[in-house]
């Protein structure tokens, strides 16, 4: 980063409008000065994310999220700072060349495991297309896999002998801790060896794009297991990624649609009728991170698992998870109990279609709970009912909870009216009031102080220098750290503005929400030399308090009296303020 002058960053910067930018990610509603609109960062369901056109930056005030264009970009997309940097700089017609470096300094903490990573999934692609991966070859040819699939997706093969990965790796010189750490090489009274023999490899990525997992399925052989997956390690966490994510990103940007299924297979089939807005949750109950990373990737959320029970279940789950982090899906479910796989390598382009037509959440939910009860039981009728409207009560669309209404009034002849009023009330400001900040009586007087001078610091460069001169330390660690960070770029850019001195804290979360915090004060823009005295004065009063405190402290376990007295003397000094400021 310290590659790229400061000065090409802010002319990118000022090429983009943040407004425009985001507003491709997420709908914004503009009030008053600013913009807002749900925040992607955590599980939003009202616009808690407000936008500044006039300082080109975001600010959360649920989560504390904040940044500027590039930060969205890099948080939004998981995509590096130099990445949003390149970019931006396409969007605003600035050439730029530089080389993107995939590398973060998460990735340097796991180097070794996501080289062991990288080996093994070399090898294994290497192992498919020799002599010995025939037979694996046969067998995806005999599922449809071509080798250009095979390719895309990266699949290759564990041999059946168990420890030619593990002496490569060794070879490599590889730590045996690491290598038992990564789950691909298991030590056992025999020694090391490989985890995965005999296998058709599925590689697993993170959501950089990375490798960090396989799904190894048999294709021969007689093993009770029809797929091993690599365990949970520092850098494979299942629960925190999707299938095909980063490959399908793009794809479902630029279509606003991303279809969700259960399994690889699922997703490699779709891709070959050229479906490729597609991940899988591969198998696993969806976690709220899954949820999230899903809602991120496009606006239509279309769920797609196997057409069996257990799918039925998990498309149940998959959607209530989705709810809960404020998108409302939709759902397909496929015929005869076919997956995915199955089904588009029987129907075909039939399948297309059926992305069309996706069915409505709760219509897939009413089907779902009518399934195996007797609506003519009043006792189902009731729990059916019930359990309809306790459902209908997660979702706030006023609309789809009208139609669900009718519908279920039509099957149980209760009146409209009455199961309405069963109804908890929908949250209907869309705009909800920005939360202001909590005036706790016990906010000190010196803490506000702080506060407040740093947010004039981020406007005017006149009063970093009235702090300069007049402050050397802020109390407040938090505080501190920001004011440092103001000052070095007031001295090294000879101006102050947030967004720019963001670009520089990109990679400091902690700093980004102190910024973001004293953003939330939403305090009038313009303010008084004299307040700005106030404020200085009070840290000035805080320093010189704790300054005489730890004098007092150090007088009491002093013994020689002349050294007493010259205490003292000091104590009386900052007591006067006549000590140097
Ligand atoms: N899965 C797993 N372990 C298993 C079974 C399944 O990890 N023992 C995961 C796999 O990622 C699989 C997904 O769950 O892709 C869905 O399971 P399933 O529907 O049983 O597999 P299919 O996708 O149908 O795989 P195949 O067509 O190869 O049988
Ligand atoms: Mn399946």
């Amino acid at each position: 980063m310290s590659m790229i002058e400061q000065e090409v960053i802010n002319n990118i910067r000022n090429g983009v409008d943040i407004v425009d930018i985001i507003s491709n990610y997420i709908p914004l509603i503009p009030r008053g000065k600013n913009y807002f609109g749900v925040c992607p960062f955590h599980d939003d369901k009202n616009p808690s994310m407000s936008v500044s056109k006039d300082k080109q930056i975001y600010t959360c005030f649920s989560c504390g999220a904040t940044g500027n264009v590039f930060k969205f970009m890099m948080d939004y997309e998981h995509i590096s700072f130099p990445e949003s940097l390149k970019r931006c700089a396409d969007i605003a017609g600035i050439p730029l060349n530089i080389s993107i470096n995939k590398e973060s300094n998460y990735a340097n903490k796991y180097s070794e495991l996501y080289e062991i990573y990288d080996l093994g999934y070399k090898f294994y692609q290497n192992n498919i297309n020799t002599i010995n991966g025939k037979e694996a070859k046969d067998y995806l040819k005999s599922r449809q896999i071509n080798d250009e699939m095979i390719k895309h997706f990266g699949i290759g093969l564990a041999l059946d002998d168990c420890k030619i990965l593990t002496n490569l790796l060794i070879k490599k010189k590889y730590d045996s801790k690491h290598l038992i750490q990564s789950g691909l090489v298991i030590k056992n009274e025999y020694g090391l060896s490989d985890i995965f023999k005999d296998r058709i490899m599925f590689p697993i990525e993170d959501i950089n794009g990375r490798v960090v997992g396989f799904s190894g399925r048999i294709y021969r052989g007689d093993d009770m297991a029809k797929y091993i997956n690599t365990k949970e390690t520092d850098i494979f966490k299942k629960g925190e990624l999707l299938y095909n994510f980063n490959r399908a990103k793009e794809e479902c940007r630029l279509s606003g649609q991303v279809i969700v299924m259960e399994g690889q297979m699922d997703v490699i089939r779709a891709y070959s009728i050229g479906v490729k807005n597609v991940v899988a949750t591969l198998g696993t109950a969806v976690t709220k991170q899954q949820a999230l990373l899903i809602k991120k990737m496009a606006k239509e959320i279309i769920i797609c698992f196997d057409g069996d029970i257990a799918g039925a279940k998990g498309t149940m789950a998959c959607a209530n998870e989705l709810i809960d982090v404020g998108v409302i899906p939709k759902v397909i479910r496929l015929e005869d109990n076919l997956d995915p796989d199955d089904y588009i390598k029987k129907h075909g382009n039939k399948f297309l279609s059926k992305i069309n037509n996706p069915m409505n959440v709760m219509d897939f939910k009413l089907s779902y709970l009518k399934h195996n009860i007797d609506l003519n039981d009043s006792e189902d009728m009731a729990k059916y009912v019930n359990t309809i409207i306790e459902e209908l009560n997660k979702i706030d669309d006023e609309i789809l909870r009208e139609i669900t209404i009718k519908k279920i009034s039509e099957e149980s002849k209760l009146d409209i009216e009455f199961l309405k009023s069963k109804l908890s009330p929908v949250p209907n400001d869309i705009v909800i009031p920005i939360k202001k900040e909590k005036i706790s009586v016990k906010e000190n007087k010196y803490q506000k102080a702080q506060k407040y001078l740093i947010f004039y610091m981020l406007r005017n460069k006149d009063v970093i220098k009235i702090y300069n001169k007049k402050i050397t330390y802020m109390p407040t660690e938090k505080y501190r750290y920001l004011a440092y960070e103001i000052g070095l770029f007031y001295k090294e850019n000879g101006y102050i503005d947030i967004a720019d001195l963001i670009s520089s804290l990109t990679d400091n979360e902690d700093l980004l929400k102190v910024i973001g915090e004293l953003e939330s004060l939403n305090l009038k823009d313009e303010y008084t030399l004299d307040e700005i005295d106030d404020y200085i004065n009070t840290i000035k009063e805080f320093n010189i308090n704790y300054q005489i405190k730890r004098l007092e402290e150090k007088m009491r376990k002093e013994d020689d009296a002349l050294e007493k007295a010259k205490i003292a003397d000091e104590i009386i000094k900052l007591k006067k303020g006549e000590s140097n400021d």
